[in-house]
């Protein structure tokens, strides 16, 4: 039985998630616009009939304060997807969903009980990408300066995930009765205050959400640094990685399964989905000519943005010609060594220009054949579970493209569910590969 691999459509509740100016589409094939929750519908059964695990909604809490971003809508405006994740759960039946929700934000008590409610409406398919925020435009609409510095923001998080441990186990399994012929609604001996009292946080419990399908969300996290490493080894089940080429992936899962080892957890428990963005289409020109048109609509002023927010940085300002290796970017330095580290000369421009395609270059764009030979070729050389793939153009259409031609390639080469199998998003995460769904690999 071949290893399985994991999918997840990667969106922000926003007109274009990661490649910018995706939103511009021909008039006449837009269904519905990114304005409507008929669009998002659309994308969350998309996923679904391409049997995918995850329909994942990125967030941060800041933007619309620099011109460009508001110019080319460089991942702004963006609503809340925690409001719309009950309407698109509604019209699902399998596919799970993961929140981003930042622990420098929302007050552990607030984001256990949210998560825990989730849990229920979308019966146990609910997931929650830990962060702990990156922007100080973000801080700024929570009354801070700044946020707190780097590695203090992941010693919180560490208490954080404490007392959301506490307060998601402070009803016992028998707790909940409902014994109508005597009464009873609950055992109160079985539901337990928690009376945390922390560096951080100060919680006296217990939560006021009866145990959950899974009891927690399915944790997801996508820290890159060392102390984000630590805190995903610690408490992630699922990481979203980035990286270029398979060397870079390699390094970085052997590093995950060293750390999980030495927090004494199974590395097969703490799964690894990488970014990507494949462009398939029937054969090989007519991708590179729909990447090639996609890339041109890109104003450089426009990506340059989208990496400053995510660089926390104004790379504007910098001369974009230099090598990268000569500027000195505060706070950057990881970020960018994934560049200089495969070309030590490369400059800003040739970093913007690529950024947004979210892969390593031309294997991935291609026919379902190629991409699929590829995607086979970076996990195993590569290490990890999957893929979270982010549209280049109308992510329904973007969605439907790749169940027609890559998910049925998938499928024949036996790496990919035909059928799902468990019902929660847990449980599916880690399905072994003899589950019911895996036919066509038999
Ligand atoms: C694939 C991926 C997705 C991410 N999604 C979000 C997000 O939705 N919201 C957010 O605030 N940060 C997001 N981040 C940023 C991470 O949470 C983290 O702050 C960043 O990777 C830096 O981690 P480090 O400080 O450990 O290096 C994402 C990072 C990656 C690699």
């Amino acid at each position: 039985m071949k290893k399985q691999m994991h999918l997840t459509g990667f969106m922000i509740y926003c007109p274009a998630p990661h490649m910018i100016m995706s939103w511009v589409y021909p008039r006449e094939k837009i269904r519905h616009q990114w304005t409507e929750v008929e669009y998002w519908v659309e994308i969350a059964q998309t996923l679904e009939r391409g049997k995918f695990d995850l329909f994942f909604f990125a967030d941060g809490w800041g933007g619309g304060t620099n011109a460009a971003s508001v110019r080319y809508a460089i991942q702004f405006p963006n609503s809340d997807p925690l409001c719309l994740i009950p309407y698109l759960a509604a019209k699902t039946e399998k596919l799970g969903f993961g929140a981003t929700m930042s622990t420098t934000f929302y007050p552990p008590y607030m984001l256990a009980r949210k998560l825990a409610t989730l849990d229920h409406v979308t019966k146990g398919r609910i997931g929650w990408n830990i962060v702990s925020s990156i922007a100080k435009g973000e801080a700024r609409n929570f009354g801070m300066e700044d946020l707190p510095p780097h590695d203090e923001r992941y010693d919180r998080a560490d208490e954080y995930m404490e007392v959301c441990y506490q307060l998601w186990n402070s009803w016992d399994d028998d707790a909940l009765l409902m014994d109508m012929e005597n009464g009873i609604f609950a055992d109160p001996t079985k539901i337990h205050k928690i009376n945390f009292e922390g560096k951080w946080h100060k919680v006296q419990g217990p939560l006021t959400v009866i145990p959950s399908p899974q009891r927690s969300p399915y944790l997801f996290q996508a820290g890159q640094s060392d102390r984000g490493r630590e805190f995903a080894a610690k408490h992630a089940e699922c990481i979203f990685a980035a990286a270029t080429g398979t060397r870079q992936m390699r390094e970085f899962s052997d590093d995950i399964a060293a750390r999980c080892e030495r927090n004494g957890r199974n590395p097969e428990d703490l799964k690894i989905i990488w970014g990507a963005q494949p462009l398939v289409a029937e054969d090989e020109r007519e991708a590179q000519a729909r990447q090639r048109e996609i890339r041109e609509r890109i104003p450089l002023e426009a990506s340059l943005a989208l990496m400053s927010g995510h660089f926390n940085y104004d790379l504007n300002s910098l001369d974009i010609d230099k090598p990268v290796g000569d500027l000195k970017v505060p706070g950057t330095q990881g970020m960018l060594e994934a560049y200089t580290k495969s070309n030590p000369n490369i400059t800003l421009r040739e970093i913007a220009s690529s950024y947004l395609s979210g892969n390593d270059g031309g294997p991935m764009i291609g026919t379902a054949s190629q991409v699929a030979d590829h995607l086979i070729y970076l996990l195993e050389e590569g290490g990890g579970d999957g893929f979270q793939l982010t549209p280049s153009y109308y992510a329904p259409d973007y969605y439907a493209d790749l169940n027609r031609m890559l998910i049925p390639e998938l499928q024949k080469r036996g790496v990919y569910r035909t059928e799902y199998g468990e019902d929660t998003l847990r449980d599916r995460m880690n399905e072994r590969a003899s589950r019911a769904g895996m036919r066509a690999a038999e």
